[in-house]
């Protein structure tokens, strides 16, 4: 947005979003658009994508963030559960760039969804997220091979632990420490870092790199 983006961003916690459009319009070259959408609904997904051609006068770069990781056993898992959790964490991704790449066949775009480091370390109570998750890798391949030639690329953003709000339930000192040393790099993870690597991956100079780094 410092660079003069138009931005439109959607969600359910609309406090919050109506606070950061709050803080973030004043002087904004293009003030950001919060739409209210439930990504679990797909057609409300789809709808959503296709409107925001027109709210932002075209659309060039779509970030596929939302998820939920939320703990849980395996043995309590029920099929309805499966589905829940399912569908706040993979079929809104896929759904949100079927309905994109129209518009981003017209000039070129990037997507860019998030995974996670959790399944590549086979972390404990979060076997449905871990699934949702290792699925997002592999249909980013998927689309960046059927997508490529219309200079559309994608690739999948994979945090290790960033230190957000929400995640501050599951630390302890102890863990925070252990998970700083287990990392090559020294320090936490906050949300500005990953919001760089988004930023970076979304750059037209950027142009020849999909699927990963
Ligand atoms: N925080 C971490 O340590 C970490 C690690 C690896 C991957 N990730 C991934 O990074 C992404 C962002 O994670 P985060 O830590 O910022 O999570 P977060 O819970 O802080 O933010 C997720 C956002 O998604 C929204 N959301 C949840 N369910 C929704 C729904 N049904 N419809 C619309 N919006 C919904 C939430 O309101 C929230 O704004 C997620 O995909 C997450 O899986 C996070």
């Amino acid at each position: 947005m410092a660079q003069g983006a138009r931005v439109l961003f959607c969600g359910i916690a609309d406090d919050a979003a109506e606070a950061l459009v709050a803080r973030l319009s004043p002087g904004a070259a293009h003030a950001p658009l919060y739409r209210r959408c439930d990504l679990t609904d797909v057609e409300a997904v789809r709808a959503l994508v296709v409107g925001t051609e027109a709210d932002l006068g075209g659309l060039d770069v779509l970030v596929n963030n939302a998820g939920n990781d939320d703990r849980h056993k395996l043995e309590d898992v029920t099929p309805a559960y499966w589905d829940d959790r399912m569908a706040v964490n993979l079929p809104h991704l896929f759904f949100a760039a079927q309905a994109a790449v129209p518009a981003m066949r017209r000039g070129g775009g990037v997507i860019l969804n998030f995974g996670s480091i959790s399944w590549h370390l086979g972390l404990k109570e979060m076997p449905i997220y871990q699934t949702a998750k290792a699925a997002i890798e592999g249909m980013t391949r998927a689309m960046a091979r059927d997508l490529g030639r219309d200079r559309i690329r994608v690739a999948t953003i994979v945090p290790g632990n960033v230190h957000t709000p929400r995640q501050e339930r599951w630390y302890t000192p102890e863990g925070e420490a252990e998970i700083v040393a287990s990392q090559c790099l020294d320090g936490r993870i906050q949300p500005s870092d990953v919001a760089a690597l988004v930023l970076f991956l979304a750059f037209d100079d950027v142009r020849m790199c999909t699927v990963q780094g």
